[in-house]
């Protein structure tokens, strides 16, 4: 039985298939074109929006998954995270402009912009603080520039895009690396080449 990879496009993807291929599960390089089912290796690998590799995984149409820890946080999903790929580092943070910094430790009311509602939600409310969330797709670093919210809460991979829209890191959430994560019953059907695949990993 062969086995079927989710790949995350995107910021993942190079350090994934360097990884892969450093472990000898891959021997060439996969394009990221818009081919999006490739057959290399015996494996079948999915090329797919890093937030949606829970899905296939999760739905059994993937058997396993690259995904970072930050998309692990936010959708819950019901599968197991077999390894700490350590690939991917980013910290999830609350940011915003360099005048709102004094001020967010007082606050007990934010408005927070953010790709991660769920996440964004936990934090303010274990830390007592009410918060309103606005979830967006992307570009998130523009809300307070534009004041849509206060603050962001989102990931930082080389601090770039913060700095390009004067932002700053005002505090830390957690850190995130990629993971490598299983559907449930692909781990007990297809038990030895899962085994495999992670011990090559190692
Ligand atoms: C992510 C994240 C930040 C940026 C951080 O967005 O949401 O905007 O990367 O990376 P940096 O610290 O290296 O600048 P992404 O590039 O995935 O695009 P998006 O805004 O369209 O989601």
């Amino acid at each position: 039985m062969s086995l079927t990879l989710a790949i995350p496009k995107g910021r993942l993807f190079e350090e994934s298939i360097k990884l892969l291929k450093e472990k000898g599960i891959l021997h060439a390089d996969l394009e990221e074109g818009r081919k999006l089912l490739i057959k290399a290796n015996g494996f079948n690998f999915l090329l797919v929006k890093p937030a949606d590799v829970t899905v296939y995984v999760e739905n059994g149409v993937a058997d396993l998954g690259i995904v970072g820890y930050d998309i692990i946080l936010e959708r819950e999903p019901n599968l197991y995270t077999l390894l700490d790929l350590g690939i991917g580092f980013c910290r999830i943070v609350v940011a915003g402009r360099q005048e709102s910094k004094e001020k967010y430790f007082k606050e007990t009311y934010v408005k927070v912009a953010t790709k991660y509602p769920r996440i964004a939600r936990r934090f303010f409310s274990q830390k007592g603080i009410r918060s309103k969330i606005i979830y967006l797709s992307g570009s998130v670093e523009l809300a307070p520039t534009i004041g849509l919210s206060d603050y962001i809460l989102d990931i930082v991979q080389t601090g770039r895009t913060l700095k390009e829209n004067k932002l700053i890191v005002i505090e830390e959430v957690t850190t995130s690396t990629a993971r490598l994560v299983c559907n449930k019953a692909s781990y007990r059907n297809k038990r030895e080449e899962i085994m495999d695949f992670f011990n090559k990993l190692m």
